[in-house]
């Protein structure tokens, strides 16, 4: 909903589970994640051209599984460390979420949650969430 190179293709959307301007929806820094999976799949990272490159031949499968989500000692919150999120790559998405809110202004929108919504992450950074209730007497 928010690139210009949408416009007119879509008439309602529905956003569950986050939005475009969530801390974690953009991958700020995606060239440690390029240089991080290309090295794990043999690719040559010096040259950024050469890198791109040797990423978008190499097999989705082993491009998939080259990108392990660490679950412990993390430097911050666990949705800060997803990578593979979208990027502002100066073209379908120019520019930061807050920024495109007027490609949206025609689409029919609706956010929601869901029970349990981002239960996954909360309970990696406090794993009390996930510790038996005790009683109290
Ligand atoms: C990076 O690789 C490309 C493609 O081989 C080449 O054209 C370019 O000159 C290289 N850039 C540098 C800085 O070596």
């Amino acid at each position: 909903t928010l690139s210009p190179k949408n416009k007119g293709l879509f008439k309602r959307a529905i956003s569950q589970s986050g939005v475009g301007v969530c801390s974690w929806a953009i991958q700020r820094d995606p060239l440690f994640w390029a240089k991080k999976l290309g090295e794990k799949l043999g690719c040559s990272t010096d040259n950024t051209t050469v890198l791109a490159n040797c990423l978008r031949v190499s097999d989705p499968k082993a491009l998939t599984l080259a990108y392990h989500l660490q679950l412990t000692n993390l430097p911050t919150a666990l949705v800060h460390t997803l990578a593979i999120t979208p990027v502002v790559d100066g073209d379908f998405l120019p520019d930061m979420p807050e920024n495109l809110f007027a490609n949206a202004a025609d689409i029919d929108y609706l956010v929601g949650v869901n029970d349990m919504d981002g239960h996954f992450f909360a309970g990696v950074d406090l794993p009390a969430i996930n510790a038996p209730l005790r009683k109290i007497t």
